[in-house]
């Protein structure tokens, strides 16, 4: 007896936590988009990401970086809440736009009215070669020949030989940006409801896809939906409801390829530790997801595409010293790929200049993004700390031809979430990737914690004997500079990446400890 329970002690300690890994890729693995990751831009500002007369340098880089390790960039939704308050004015060459005051909650709030001429959608040229662009168009203002005057407009413009040239493609147009918050925010009377938006949606997409010849054989499609939340029932505003109002059985129906819905995990106009904790933990992200699933299964039903067509950690922008952090970037990861295994196919994480929940920080910021206190300088493009999970994600997804399928590994414990990562054409595990949630803080005085783990392989192929090991270095969940990847850094002056790469590479069968605020990269051979 006491012999058999030292042996037992003795192997937890030899072994940590033990992972069943599967070597050949199970067939419920979900197929992950080279595009996974993708942005939503506020559009207010479009031309300071992209350019205007010349291209920022800065933002094609952080677009490259994604897409040189997928093989294809990241996906661009160009619209959201200034989406419905633009107009096209044909005398103006890029736009103009109206903001209101900042204020210390809101340092960068989006126009409240832009105007945009041709050269505005244009600026598209200025993207990766390849990349896709879905583009919203005014439905708030409830103006039809300003919806058409847009949609003409974009179309004009990706029709260009520069944009055609680079492969930049529109895949869809959007009309409106939640509109379920109409009835609130005046865009709509306080009774506006389902019905009265469907009516009015069908002959928007009717008239603009008939008048600018739009074919189920190409694209641009049509997005619909892009609600700020659901209903989960026919009544309300949700994607069942749009169907039972019959959208899918008018002749626009064969243009629509997607349904997008909007995700926050909440609304903090202030941060804590105990809410940066929170967003990282496991079973919130898994909350916050799993609360789409009956919409994502009637998507899917009708033969639809879903997206998280806008999302991000919590609205306001983002909350400051949580949205902003190297936490953060735990939460962009493990939300990231679990959105991937309840079959919803890119996530658009939403981007405005001087946001406080940005990946990325395009052009210089003349006040802080967390107060809206003036800063002694500028501050000069930069990424945050989030882009290290697109980073990380698009490195897992990699570009093997026949593509990547990843699934979910059981793991007993509420901190560590992990994934493995299987060749699309051979079924063969090439990655695990595991996430530590638990917040390590600055100024804590409890030393850090790990995790240990070890795996247990299936039978089902022929076990790997090396991996290598990238881990994301991160000081403190609350720090928001100093993270490197394998060693290396993206908070460069041009956003590519500097530094020697640092792996370690050991037996398939050593045990590996993921700290506090960590993620490790494993890699077999
Ligand atoms: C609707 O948009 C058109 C084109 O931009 C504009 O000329 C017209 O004044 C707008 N109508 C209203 C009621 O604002
Ligand atoms: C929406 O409002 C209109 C006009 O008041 C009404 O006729 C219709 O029945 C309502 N539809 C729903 C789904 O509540
Ligand atoms: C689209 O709407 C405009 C503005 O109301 C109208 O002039 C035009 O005839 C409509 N086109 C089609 C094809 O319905
Ligand atoms: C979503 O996440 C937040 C923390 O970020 C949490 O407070 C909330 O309860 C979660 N929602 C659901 C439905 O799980």
């Amino acid at each position: 007896m006491l012999w058999s329970t030292q042996l037992l002690l003795l192997s937890n300690v030899a072994f940590g936590l033990q992972i069943p890994l599967q070597l050949t890729a199970p067939s419920n693995a979900a197929k992950l988009s080279t595009s996974l990751i993708s942005f939503s831009i506020e559009q207010d500002r479009w031309t300071d990401w992209a350019g205007s007369t010349s291209r920022n340098d800065f933002f094609y880089n952080t677009l490259n970086n994604l897409g040189q390790l997928t093989g294809t960039p990241p996906q661009i939704r160009i619209g959201a809440n200034s989406e419905d308050h633009t107009n096209y004015d044909p005398s103006l060459q890029f736009s103009q736009a109206t903001f209101p005051a900042p204020s210390a909650n809101v340092p960068y709030p989006e126009a409240t009215k832009i105007a945009v001429g041709d050269g505005y959608y244009q600026s598209a040229k200025f993207l990766p070669p390849n990349t896709h662009v879905i583009w919203g168009v005014n439905f708030g203002s409830n103006n039809l020949s300003s919806a058409y005057l847009e949609a003409k407009s974009i179309l004009k413009a990706f029709s260009s030989p520069e944009i055609l040239d680079a492969g930049i493609k529109l895949d869809a147009l959007e009309f409106g940006n939640e509109a379920d918050l109409y009835k609130n925010n005046g865009l709509r009377a306080s009774t506006y409801n389902i019905s009265q938006y469907a009516t009015e949606w069908l002959t928007f997409a009717t008239n603009v896809s008939t008048s600018l010849k739009l074919s189920p054989m190409s694209i641009p499609k049509l997005w619909a939906a892009s609600f700020a939340g659901s209903s989960h029932s026919t009544s309300g505003f949700s994607p069942q409801a749009i169907f039972n109002q019959g959208v899918l059985s008018s002749p626009v129906a064969p243009l629509i390829s997607t349904i997008s819905q909007h995700r926050y995990s909440g609304s903090f106009c202030s941060g804590s530790s105990g809410l940066l904790q929170d967003l990282m933990t496991k079973s919130t992200i898994r909350g916050n997801l799993t609360d789409l699933q009956p919409d994502i299964a009637a998507v899917h039903a009708k033969g639809l595409d879903y997206v998280l067509g806008e999302t991000n950690s919590y609205s306001c922008h983002g909350a400051p010293g949580v949205s902003n952090t190297a936490g953060a970037a735990i939460w962009t990861l493990d939300y990231l790929l679990f959105a991937s295994q309840i079959g919803i196919s890119k996530v658009f994480f939403h981007e405005g200049i001087g946001f406080k929940y940005n990946l990325v920080q395009p052009s210089p910021l003349p006040r802080s993004t967390l107060d809206g206190t003036a800063l002694p300088a500028p501050l000069a493009p930069h990424i945050q700390p989030q882009y290290y999970a697109a980073i990380i994600a698009a490195e897992a997804i990699g570009r093997p031809s026949g593509g990547t399928v990843a699934i979910e590994l059981k793991i007993d414990n509420i901190r560590l979430a992990g994934y493995a990562f299987y060749d699309g054409a051979t079924g063969k595990v090439s990655k695990v990737l595991l996430i530590n949630s638990q917040a390590y803080f600055s100024g804590s005085t409890a030393s850090r914690g790990s995790i240990d783990v070890s795996f247990s392989f299936d039978a089902s192929g022929n076990a790997p004997k090396r991996m290598s090991i990238k881990r994301l270095s991160i000081p403190h969940a609350d720090d928001i500079v100093d993270l490197k990847w394998g060693g290396q850094t993206y908070e460069t002056a041009d956003g590519k990446v500097v530094g020697e790469l640092q792996v370690e590479v050991m037996d398939v069968t050593k045990v590996v400890s993921i700290h506090d605020t960590e993620v490790v990269l494993l890699s077999f051979s």
